[in-house]
């Protein structure tokens, strides 16, 4: 009888046979010595294999045998910073029934690695990737973490910062004292000929607090590329130790019990002369790498693209062409964030429509992050061109919204504020609370509603709706963000409030918030789980426009199809009948699975229509596929 030794050889020998090409492939796109390359991290990562232990070994095999865990309408995320949710990681361990509660099935904790001392982009600017930050625990408790939140069926999502690391890291100090190998881990320039030539296509992240792309560092007498903050130096990607080394620190986080890596700033990754350095193909390559490592040694890992980029660069993130299949499975939906905020402001749905119809649709083993805002600002990537098809200029649009977000409009019910304000192309961007932009602090009466709503796009869209702590509750935005003097030049610390558990909520077991949003939200999410038509292999596809209020999308699932109808304005508006037979569904055998009734068809001019009331959202399905479902 073979040994259970052998049989794990076996495996690893089998993975290593069926993702080597692939790990070539990529390999060849990026640097001169493909195989020796692969040699060194095939080397480590059986390595990580032997380490990996018992319990992830075998979500690896769970996960091999669902491969569509992440696309089940289950999926349910949520993202917070470990002390401000619940102190520090043990907190996070005991309040794990507040998140089983909220149905949540995927818990993004902001970076929480060892970071550079304050200042440090809220932990983005990492010094040490195998240590956590001494407050909040130690690497043994993220373990420990990671295996009571499994037990709870939720999965840990931790942020791999590979743009950039903190001035202060190990790699930065030896490059400093002369290391000639640390310093080919970064862009450096003796003089300002080659900066300059790059800043004439490079665009500014930060164009407030960090103005241009590079840094002079005093010790080591040269200019730094630092696209983010001083303090943040981008790392050299063409030097393939800088892989090695992120490849080890892949296997590491996965060896842990982390599921989810969520590649920070990834776009930014590859430079090249004359672009805007984001989206070079050689990005696509890298992370194939990457990620045919996890494969290797840690199937159940999947890998999250934030790629914060206009719709079309967006999808090469979740692979196309020759990368499918080999990248990332998650991406942000930002262009849907964008327009649900869009929508809210116009009461207007044809651009948002005209929009999601522009982008190509994500490959079917793949998953949306849907969200309605998340822990940096909202940048208002609305597309000159999409924005001219429905007759409006891109610029002012753009500029209105953050307008509006900012309270600066008559009628405006938002409280957000300006971020990064950039003179030179006057781009503005806004931070604020998603309960503070739908209208509850100016105590619109329709703001619950909105809250609501956004909510019910967010998770009627298909993928995995990420929900930023508070937003389930309602919080407002933290007026008092800028008392911290490290944050007081950041204000998207404006929404990213601590929990507040000692203010209990009316049932005395959770913290205080919006009961009406709480319970909606609560709703909401129940129906979601039972509803197999949202299985993100599935598209949302818009439908044509019939009345700008509402907002028409389709999906054509297996089982049978569904409509959303989410209306937009504080008017009752209709939906014609027509539009479900269009996409296959009896006006007179459907159910909206929202309200949980039958829709009501008033006669109308020419055909009968479904009147939403003000800001209603619906998701209908054929009553027997309701039934099929439910069991
Ligand atoms: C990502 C993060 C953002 C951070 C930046 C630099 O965009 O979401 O918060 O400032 O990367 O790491």
């Amino acid at each position: 009888m073979e040994s259970d030794h052998d049989l794990r050889d076996q495996v690893l020998a089998a993975r290593i046979e069926r993702w080597r090409p692939d790990l070539l492939e990529a390999l060849a796109e990026l640097y001169p010595d493909p195989d020796a390359v692969a040699d060194r991290l095939l080397e480590l990562a059986a390595r990580a294999y032997r380490e990996r232990p018992e319990d992830l070994h075998a979500l690896d095999l769970a996960r091999s045998l669902r491969p569509d865990w992440f696309q089940q309408p289950s999926m349910l995320g949520y993202a917070c910073y470990a002390d401000r949710f619940a102190g520090d990681l043990r907190g996070v361990a005991r309040h794990t029934a507040y998140l089983k509660e909220l149905g949540v099935t995927y818990l993004h904790l902001m970076p929480l690695l060892t970071p550079r001392p304050k200042p440090n982009d809220g932990g983005y600017a990492v010094q040490d990737y195998r240590s956590v930050r001494p407050d909040l625990g130690t690497m043994e408790d993220l373990a420990e973490l990671t295996q009571v939140l499994r037990a709870e069926g939720i999965s840990l999502c931790l942020d791999l910062v590979l743009n950039h690391v903190a001035a202060e890291h190990e790699w930065a100090q030896r490059a400093r004292a002369g290391e000639r190998r640390y310093l080919d881990y970064f862009l450096t320039f003796a003089d300002r000929d080659l900066p300059d030539a790059y800043e004439r296509t490079l665009p500014e992240v930060f164009p407030d607090f960090a103005p241009g792309n590079f840094t002079f560092d005093e010790d080591l007498g040269r200019w730094v590329w630092t696209t983010f903050n001083a303090w943040q130096w981008d790392v050299n990607w063409a030097n393939p130790d800088v892989l090695v080394e992120y490849a080890d620190t892949v296997c590491f986080l996965a060896n842990q019990g982390v599921e989810v890596l969520r590649l920070d700033a990834i776009a930014f990754t590859w430079k090249r002369m004359g672009t805007d350095c984001q989206n070079q193909p050689e990005v696509h390559a890298l992370t194939q790498a990457l990620r045919t490592v996890a494969r290797i040694v840690a199937p159940a890992v999947v890998f999250k693209a934030e790629a914060i980029v206009g719709p079309r660069e967006l999808l090469p993130y979740l692979g196309q062409g020759r990368h499918h299949g080999k990248v990332s499975d998650l991406a942000y939906h930002n262009g849907l964030m964008v327009q649900v905020w869009n929508m809210l402001a116009t009461g207007d749905v044809r651009l948002t429509a005209h929009a999601l119809a522009q982008l190509p649709q994500a490959p079917s083993t793949t998953a949306w992050i849907t969200y309605a805002r998340c822990h940096d600002d909202i940048g208002w990537a609305i597309d000159d061109r999409d924005a001219a098809a429905l007759g409006l200029h891109g610029w002012s649009h753009r500029r209105y919204l953050a307008d509006f977000y900012a309270g600066d409009v008559p009628g405006s019910f938002a409280r957000g504020l300006l971020f990064q304000e950039n003179e030179q192309t006057g781009d503005r961007r806004t931070s604020g609370m998603l309960a503070s932009l739908a209208g509850l602090e100016t105590e619109d009466p329709y703001a619950v509603w909105r809250v609501l709503l956004v909510h019910a796009v967010i998770l009627g869209f298909g993928g995995v709706p990420v929900l930023w702590m508070g937003d389930e509750l309602g919080l407002t935005n933290d007026w008092a963000w800028d008392r911290d003097p490290d944050h007081a030049d950041d204000n998207r610390w404006l929404h990213r409030p601590r929990l507040p558990w000692d203010a209990a909520g009316e049932d005395g077991s959770g913290p205080a918030g919006n009961h009406e949003v709480r319970a909606g939200l609560g709703h909401l999410v129940r129906v979601r789980q039972d509803l197999p038509h949202l299985h993100a292999s599935t598209p949302s596809t818009p439908m044509l426009t019939r009345d700008p209020g509402v907002l028409l999308l389709r999906r054509d699932h297996p089982l049978g199809p569904m409509v959303a109808a989410y209306n937009v304005t504080a008017e009752h508006r209709p939906v014609p009948e027509s539009v479900l037979r269009e996409a296959g569904l009896d006006p007179d055998r459907c159910v909206d699975r929202i309200s949980g009734t039958r829709p009501t068809w008033h006669p109308g001019a020419g055909e009968r229509s479904l009147w939403l009331t003000e800001y209603q959202p619906v998701w209908l399905v054929a009553t027997e596929t309701a039934a099929h479902s439910l069991g």
